[in-house]
This record gives C-alpha cells, sequence and structure tokens, in this order.
C-alpha cells in the first residue's frame, strides 16, 4: 500500500472540510466524502478505498451506527474514528463497531496522520494473515475400515512416517477412540491424551498443540484416551474444531479411525479431504467396506473415497476382484508381509523405519510421494 485511500465520512460540510485539511501526509488521499447516512452508507460500500475514516468534533453516535454497518458489510478496510476524547462507555461501544482505531481530534496534524497510516497498514497485515491462514493448503487423511485388524493404524502410521520424512509437517490423530494402538505402534509411553484435552475446553491451536507428542521422526501425534470411558467425553464438535484448527498449522492430518461408525467418525470424514478405505482381500472385509461405501454415499461423502488393499496376497481374492467389486481401481495396494509388521509392531517403530526395503514399506512411500506430488 503506497498511498492510503481514505473515504471521508462525517454530518457538516464544515467538518468535511476540517478533517481533509488535517490531512497534510501526501499519502493519505481522500477519495470521496460524505454524510454518514443511508446516502453515504450506498456510496461507501462501493467505493474503493482502504480506510473509512469517520469524523465528527461532537461525542459521536449516528456516527458509530454508520461504522458499525460498514463494519457488517466491508471487511476490506480499516475504520478510523476522530473526534474528541471518548468516555468510556462510548469506547467500548466503538470498539464493538468494529473500529480498528480512535484517534483525538485535538491532536496534531502529524499524529493524526501517523496514527491513521500506522493504523491502515497494521489492519491490512493482519487481513493478509488471516487470508493465509485460512487458504493454509493442509490436507487430512482419514483412514477407515469398518473391520478391526485390517491395517488401518498401519496405515496411518507409515504414512505420517513416510510424509513427515518428506519434510512435511504431519499431526497423526489417534481417533480409534476406545482402544487407540498408534502409541503402541511408534512406542510413545502413556502422555496426555485427546480425553484430557476435550476436558480443558479450548480449542485454540495453541492449547491442542500442547496436548500433541512429539514422536523423533518430527510426526505430532495425539493419543486417544487412556481408558474406554473416557471416549464417551469426546463429541462430533471437539472432532471438528480440533481438526478444523490443525489444518492451519500441519502440511497433513493423518487420522487412525476407529471402526465405530459414530458422530465422532462422521464429524472427521467430513472434515478430512481423503478419506482412505483399508479392505483386506477375504470376503468379510469387502462385505464390511461394501456397505460402508453405501452409508459415505449416503453422507454425500463418496468423492473423497479412495480404496487401499492391505495384506494383499493373503487369499485367491485379487485386487481385480476387489476393484470389480467395489467398484474403484485401489490407489495403493500393501503386500502382505508378516515379518515386516511383526517387527515394527513388536519394537513400536514404523515399519518403514524398521523394514524400508519391504515391498509393502516401498508401496506406501511411493503413495506418500505421489501424494505430495497431487498437493
Ligand atoms: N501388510 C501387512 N502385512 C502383514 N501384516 C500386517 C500388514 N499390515 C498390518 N499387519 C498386521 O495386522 C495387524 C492389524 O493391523 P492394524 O493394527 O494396523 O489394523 P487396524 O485396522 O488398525 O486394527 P484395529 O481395528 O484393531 O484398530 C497388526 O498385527 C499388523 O502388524
Ligand atoms: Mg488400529
Amino acid at each position: 500500500m503506497d498511498s492510503v485511500r481514505i473515504m471521508l465520512a462525517a454530518h457538516s460540510a464544515d467538518d468535511r472540510k476540517l478533517i481533509s485539511s488535517l490531512l497534510t501526509d501526501e499519502a493519505l488521499r481522500v477519495v470521496s466524502s460524505f454524510r454518514p447516512d443511508a446516502d453515504g452508507l450506498r456510496k461507501a460500500s462501493s467505493q474503493p478505498a482502504d480506510v473509512l475514516l469517520v469524523g465528527t468534533r461532537a461525542q459521536p453516535t449516528q456516527e458509530l451506527d454508520f461504522a458499525e454497518r460498514m463494519f457488517t458489510t466491508r471487511s476490506d478496510i480499516t475504520i478510523i474514528l476522530l473526534a474528541p476524547a471518548l468516555d468510556s462507555r462510548t469506547l467500548a461501544r466503538a470498539m464493538e463497531c468494529g473500529i480498528a482505531r480512535v484517534i483525538d481530534i485535538s491532536s496534531s496534524e502529524h499524529d493524526i496522520c501517523s496514527h491513521i497510516t500506522a493504523t491502515a497498514h497494521r489492519d491490512l497485515n493482519r487481513r493478509n494473515t488471516t487470508q493465509k491462514i485460512a487458504s493454509y493448503d493442509s490436507k487430512i487423511v482419514a483412514c477407515y475400515s469398518p473391520k478391526g485388524g485390517v491395517g488401518k493404524t498401519t496405515l496411518a502410521v507409515n504414512l505420517a512416517y513416510a510424509l513427515a520424512t518428506m519434510n512435511k509437517k504431519v499431526a497423526l490423530i489417534d481417533l480409534s477412540l476406545q482402544f487407540g494402538e498408534v502409541g503402541v505402534f511408534l512406542d510413545i509411553a502413556k502422555g496426555d491424551t485427546i480425553a484430557d484435552m476435550v476436558e480443558e475446553h479450548s480449542f485454540e491451536l495453541s492449547t491442542i498443540k500442547s496436548y500433541l507428542i512429539r514422536h523423533q521422526s518430527g510426526i505430532q501425534v495425539m493419543l486417544s484416551s487412556s481408558s474406554p470411558e473416557y471416549a464417551e467425553l469426546i463429541q462430533s464438535t471437539h472432532i471438528n474444531a480440533i481438526l478444523s484448527t490443525l489444518r492451519t498449522e500441519f502440511d497433513y492430518v493423518v487420522v487412525d479411525m476407529g471402526v465405530t461408525f459414530g458422530d465422532c467418525a462422521i464429524a472427521a470424514m467430513e472434515t478430512a479431504d481423503t478419506i482412505l478405505l483399508v479392505v483386506n482381500e477375504d470376503i468379510a472385509s469387502l462385505h464390511d467396506a461394501k456397505r460402508s461405501i453405501k452409508v459415505m454415499e449416503a453422507l454425500n461423502q463418496q468423492d473423497k473415497l479412495r480404496i487401499v488393499v492391505n495384506k494383499d496376497g493373503i487369499s485367491t481374492i485379487t485386487v481385480k476382484n476387489v476393484a470389480n467389486l467395489l467398484e474403484a481401481t485401489p490407489v495403493l495396494v500393501i503386500p502382505f508381509d508378516l515379518k515386516a509388521a511383526m517387527l515394527a509392531v513388536n519394537r513400536g517403530i514404523p515399519m518403514l523405519s524398521c523394514a524400508p526395503n519391504s515391498k509393502a514399506s516401498k508401496e506406501i512411500r511411493a503413495f506418500a510421494q505421489a501424494m505430495i506430488r497431487r498437493m
């Protein structure tokens, strides 16, 4: 912002003239002036500008209503009030109306100009930062299956690990709320859990971050509740709040979902960008997967659904059979590798770390790479 474009609103022509004469800094340009009334509102709503300067030599009343109307309709401008010293009630009202700064009209021309410039720049920076946060390009990936033991945790942990080793900032959230095992897979001793975090009733980024446990790979882990009864404390609104907040900080938020298809699971799926539905090549798993796909269609979540086949090779059912049955080509096929999987769980080290050359590890790594390329 080289020059600051100002819309000037004041009731009397005299006030408008006086205030204009106070703006002696060349960088401050009055682009339009009007009364703070209905006609002024119309003009102000479409005028390109950086600042709305509302001025009065008396105590402001209507001016504040005008500022409030503008604040709700235009989020792209900074509203400044130029008025005599205000009592505390009027000052509080001014703040409620979205006024970024109140400047005493009896200040020197130099002070008035420098306060306007500083406030306009500071407010512009704040708006830019907020926009950056809102558009932060993060991805939430949920690993789900209605059937136990198919490999959700294996996939979530190793995908998170792969992304972290590729220099991505990764959070791994254990939403297998009753019997989460992420801590076991990563050899994280007992620590704060999602249930402790929810009890604090604060979902600010700094609070949520203080409940994340840093794994040596760089993954920031949120453990599931330490005991099943605590799982009941966690509600869908908490899941929404946690995931949406983490989105502003991490490149990837990987979620290990439980088998329960309750409100919390639905909230996570709705917030996720991708849902990896993990299946095995067995009839029970495929049957459950087919039913889940129907439910996700009913919830209008089918577009983000991707199929992952884990433990490929355990039966005569092939990947092609899976694709035909589920009417979707799997995006990732992880071979059955008992040795690598057992070694990983027993040591509490991701498979990609303790058996990096196993075919299963290579497939997950390649999938993570492709994911990053797509972003
Ligand atoms: N590709 C694989 N080859 C061999 N064994 C595997 C593979 N993937 C996972 N396993 C093993 O299968 C078991 C279940 O895996 P995992 O715990 O990841 O499943 P899950 O879906 O998270 O289970 P739950 O529903 O209980 O949370 C584990 O012992 C794991 O080591
Ligand atoms: Mg699991």
